[in-house]
């Protein structure tokens, strides 16, 4: 599948390999310093490869100890071995033989964190995507599937825990000092779902009866010392796997499920066949350290990985183009899962907020793709915010689309038909088609086609006849990626709302596209959607729940906004039409030189804050304004990121000052009184009361309520809270240094608190900052290692910080840049990631995108970068 030049791989070079390996067993020996690996693959010629077919294993960093051929060694010309590959010719013509593979590696060394490696002492595996190949020869591609059994051994006080795959079948003494365990998975799997895990960790277990009476143990494994923090994780697992028997009738498979909570990892978390591994700031929590979003980001975390046991490892990819049948279904079902157990409007609302803020920018920049990428140089790169996030919006529309029950019927049949098999996204809309008995190919393009569409929405209301016309008018832009332009098939969600909030009866609306209900699907160019007989001109109530992930244009007025805003039965739709509202009062102030959005825009903001028949995390959203961030992708060309913080803080200080009588009742209302609850409701009515502190504290010009909050916090959510707003918008200050010292000596030895110790600090908009992170990257806690601690840094200034990392002189650049170039040589993966921070540089303003062309220039220019990152550079500065 690789090109000539070794670079480029293209979903049309596709075939499958000439060899299948049946079955795996291994022996894995941990040394302190060093391991060795023995591997027999059971083989067997695929039917129908060609007689002189040689077999190619990929390699990656490794050395080759013993090769042998059904038990005799293979001689001299009968292979060829380098560090990234293993071929072997003259193999036999039909049935099964056995291959036995040697091979020597350095977990200690390994500071990828791809393949075996060793965190805080524990050894650990990560294989997604090609880090198998790290461990040992192997045809490492998804649509490789084979049984494995896995034996371990180690020394027994270095590493009494000794995981792997599957179920456990074995395990004892080695002699005085070491042990072994061994373990088999029964279900064929690829190789990015090995796993193995050795060390000293502590767990918590419990026990799990599926629907049908089958009992899993499941068990969390933590570094020693830290398991009390694994009981919300287990909670959400035990609730994680009912919600998947009820809501998509699927069980668990094994007789044990284990979760390791690591503190080196590149991702979040890996969905190992019966063996999670995760980054353990998706494990971790207690009220002291963790805040509501982390308790969130763990519900989902957990759910998303349990989730892939059925779409993902029972069913897995023919190919990593098709990254997006597990990953965008995956995120799709951890959303449905949120939403069914917190609030399905306040969960919409963040995932859309999500979309936006990362896909969107993607979508119409340098690193545009569609969702089925057809060509990648490193897959590592392709885990985006498109595959994920817009694959499971296409997941959703396809469910929109079908209704609910065929599209229960839909997966149903994609678990018949594909259980046990690597699937193409083909065979996933295929499923839909049979089962909704319907036609989806002009939906397909949707996998086809980069960029986000736009949805221009018009409508002329005639008093006279009653009657309202809409015209929707879709079109595409020839994006980075090339990609077509063609109509696709948009589902818009809608409603008329009349003068006293009521949804009006839209089933009489007359038409040239297909209506059905309150679904507009538009097919062609253009549709038009007339209703009659009306009393008066209702407010339309447009692309309710985002029902398509289009980049909505309707030049909607003020008065229809301002009146949504306050009621709107749809709660998605009342959130949509005031921080469409919000944005664009900001962006207007921000062009025309403007102090401040204007006061009808801030009372209606406060208006939705006091709202009592909402919910509090759902006035939480309404009353936040957009950040920074989101203004720079607002703003789109020109941009000058000191006009966006100023106007955004005058913007925060008005709100503060025109809600100050509503915010101060409602935060005295709901201060936090009795035991702490981890709960929905509970972390929304924090949300909502810590919203306030901002516009509150900066309209006074006064930290001291942020002060007070933080000397009497009794939980992370407020504590953080108050922190952030003293480090943020009172940075320097003495109460913002005394804050944080003490923040400081109290969570010392708490690594996930650190954490947002580096990333408060790298985030804080003011002058000062990048002196501080300089200072701070010389900080004897820093470690660039650290997957977490860099990304707290880096990821805080360049991610979070549009205000200093895009500073008109280009030292955000310049630091950012150097910054990538030193942990380019330790973690390429997590360097690439960070380096998209990058992609919208063309958006700024003259000067600043000189300066960011330079400093992506020269960093490109450097030799011996990574292809990680050097492929996103390439694509950047394309
Ligand atoms: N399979 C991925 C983990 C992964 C990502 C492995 C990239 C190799 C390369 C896992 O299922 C995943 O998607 N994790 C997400 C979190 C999830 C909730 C979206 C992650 O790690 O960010
Ligand atoms: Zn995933």
């Amino acid at each position: 599948m690789r090109d000539e030049d070794g670079v480029t791989i293209r979903l049309e070079d596709y075939r499958p390999a000439d060899f299948q390996i049946h079955h795996v067993d291994m022996t894995v020996r941990l040394f302190e310093g060093h391991a060795e690996i023995d591997t027999t693959l059971e083989l067997e010629r695929r039917p129908g490869a060609p007689a002189d077919a040689e077999l190619r294993l990929d390699g990656d960093e490794l050395t080759l100890t013993t090769l042998a051929l059904d038990g005799v060694a293979v001689p001299a010309q009968g292979f060829e071995a380098a560090a990234d590959r293993l071929t072997l010719r003259g193999l036999p013509q039909s049935g099964r033989f056995r291959l036995a593979i040697g091979t020597r590696i350095e977990p200690e060394r390994n500071t990828k964190l791809m393949g075996l490696y060793r965190s805080n002492g524990v050894w650990c595996t990560q294989c997604e995507a090609e880090g198998f190949r790290r461990i040992t020869y192997f045809l490492d591609r998804p649509d490789c599937l084979a049984t494995y059994r896995v034996r371990l051994e180690a020394d027994r006080e270095a590493a009494p825990i000794l995981l792997a795959n599957g179920n456990p079948v074995g395990g004892g003494p080695l002699g005085e000092l070491r042990h072994f365990a061994e373990w088999f998975d029964p279900h064929p799997k690829p190789s990015y779902l090995f796993a193995v895990v050795a060390g000293r960790l502590d767990a918590v277990s419990e026990t799990f009866v599926t629907g049908s009476g089958r009992e899993v143990a499941l068990t969390i494994y933590t570094e020693r010392g830290l398991s009390e923090r694994a009981g919300y994780a287990m909670d959400a697992l035990k609730r994680s796997m009912r919600w998947d028997e009820r809501r998509f009738g699927r069980e668990y498979d094994l007789d044990v499920f284990n979760i390791v909570a690591i503190s080196d990892f590149n991702m979040g978390a890996m969905e190992n066949k019966g063996l999670n591994v995760f980054n353990h700031k998706y494990v971790l929590l207690d009220p002291d350290t963790a805040t509501d979003a982390d308790y969130a980001g763990v519900e989902t975390v957990i759910a998303h990985e349990y989730f892939h046991n059925w779409t993902g490892n029972r069913i897995t990819c023919r190919d990593w183009f098709q990254l997006c049948l597990k990953e965008g279904l995956t995120v799709y079902r951890d959303q449905e899962f949120s939403s069914d157990e917190r609030s399905r409007p306040v969960k919409r609302i963040a995932s859309v907020h999500t979309l936006k803020a990362n896909q969107f920018p993607e979508d119409q920049g340098p690193l545009q793709h569609p969702v089925r990428p057809t060509q990648y140089r490193e897959i590592n790169n392709f885990y985006t915010a498109t595959v994920y996030d817009k694959g499971s919006e296409l997941v959703r529309m396809i469910a929109t689309i079908l209704g609910e029950q065929k599209f229960r019927a839909g997966m149903d049949l994609y678990f018949e038909r594909h259980d046990g098999e690597a699937a193409t996204i083909e065979d996933f809309v295929t499923c839909f088609e049979d089962a909704g008995g319907i036609d989806l190919s002009q939906f397909f393009l949707w996998y086809q086609q980069a960029g986000t569409p736009k949805l221009e929405v018009s409508q002329i209301y005639d008093e006279t006849a009653g009657r309202l016309t809409l015209r929707l008018r879709q079109s595409l832009d020839k994006g980075a990626a090339g990609t077509g332009t063609r109509p696709m098939h948009i589902p818009v969600r809608y409603g008329l709302v009349g003068a006293n909030g009521q949804d009006l009866d839209v089933s009489g609306a007359s038409t040239d596209a297909r209506v059905d209900g309150d679904l507009i699907h538009l097919t062609g160019e253009e549709a038009t959607v007339t209703f009659d007989g009306l009393s008066g001109r209702p407010y339309l109530s447009i692309l309710r729940d985002f029902s398509a992930p289009v980049d909505l244009r309707y030049n909607e007025a003020e008065a229809d906004r301002l009146a949504l805003a306050r009621l709107d039965p749809n709660p998605f739709g009342r959130w949509r039409a005031l921080t469409d509202m919000v944005g664009d009062a900001l962006v207007a102030a921000i062009r025309n030189g403007q102090d401040a959005a204007p006061d009808s825009v801030l009372d209606a903001m406060v208006a939705a804050a006091a709202d009592e028949t909402l919910e509090p995390a759902l006035r939480a959203q309404m009353v936040s304004l957009p950040g920074e961030t989101e203004l720079t992708r607002l703003v789109a060309r020109d941009v000058d990121t000191d006009v966006i913080h100023a106007v955004r803080v005058s913007t925060l200080a008005a709100l503060g000052r025109r809600g100050q009588g509503t915010f101060e009742a409602l935060r005295r209302e709901l201060a936090d009184t009795g035991a702490f609850s981890p709960s929905a409701q509970a972390a929304g009515r924090r949300a909502l009361r810590n919203t306030l502190l901002a516009p509150l504290a900066t309209a006074a010009r006064d930290p001291s309520v942020a002060v007070t909050q933080y000397e009497t916090a009794r939980n992370m959510s407020d504590r953080l809270a108050a922190l952030t707003v003293l480090t943020h918008h009172f940075a320097g200050s003495a109460a913002a240094e005394t804050a944080l010292g003490a923040f400081y000596e109290r969570f010392v030895d708490d690594q996930l608190v650190l954490d947002k110790w580096f990333m408060l600090q790298a985030s804080a908009p003011d002058a000062g900052t990048l002196d501080k992170v300089v200072a701070l990257a010389a900080h004897p806690a820093f470690r660039l290692a650290n997957p977490n601690r860099a990304r707290a840094l880096l990821a805080g200034l360049a991610g979070l910080n549009p205000y200093v990392f895009h500073r008109a002189d280009g030292a955000g650049y310049r630091w950012m840049a150097d910054m990538l170039g030193k942990l380019d040589t330790l973690n390429p993966q997590t360097a690439a990631r960070m380096a998209t921070a990058f992609r919208s540089w063309r958006s700024m303003e003259p000067k600043r995108r000189e300066a960011a062309q330079a400093a992506l220039s020269e960093l490109a220019g450097r030799d011996g970068l990574s292809r990680d990152l050097a492929d996103i550079l390439d694509r950047t500065l394309r």
